[in-house]
């Protein structure tokens, strides 16, 4: 009991001291944007979810399991030559993912609104190297 409580405390403390998540794993791809109109969405139809939303791909998408999931998407570089730098602000924004982004147009790991793609890169970029988690 004890050792268990001292994990979790150990769990925490890693955390909030900004290290990778224990407890969620930790995944590379690249993230694409989309813009408005956002209705209807895959997951929630005329539902108005806000901007800071995602579509999925098939890596992520888990045959419509991921709809209502958050996912933390951290910038890491760009994709190619023409913005050698594009991240920036924080750098990290969490998305909810309430649409799918299928294999037949989808050039990303992550669809993100144009909104949350701005937050955290140049959108001249187009296509940005991520990391990402679920949160
Ligand atoms: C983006 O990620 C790909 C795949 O990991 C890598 O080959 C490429 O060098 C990365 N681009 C930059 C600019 O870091």
């Amino acid at each position: 009991m004890a050792e268990w409580i001292h994990f979790v405390v150990f769990l925490s403390a890693m955390n909030l001291i900004g290290f990778p998540s224990l407890t969620q794993a930790q995944y590379t791809g690249t993230a694409t944007f989309y813009n408005s109109p956002y209705m209807p969405s895959y997951c929630y139809g005329y539902e108005d979810e806000g901007v800071m939303i995602a579509a999925a791909s098939d890596a992520i998408w888990n045959n419509g399991g991921a709809c209502g999931q958050m996912y933390q998407v951290t910038c890491l570089s760009g994709t190619n030559s023409g913005v050698p730098f594009p991240c920036w602000g924080s750098g990290s924004v969490v998305v909810k993912i309430v649409d799918y982004c299928p294999p037949e147009s989808c050039r990303g790991t992550i669809d993100l609104s144009q909104e949350a793609f701005a937050s955290i890169a140049n959108t001249d970029s187009g296509s940005i190297n991520i990391s990402f988690q679920q949160v």
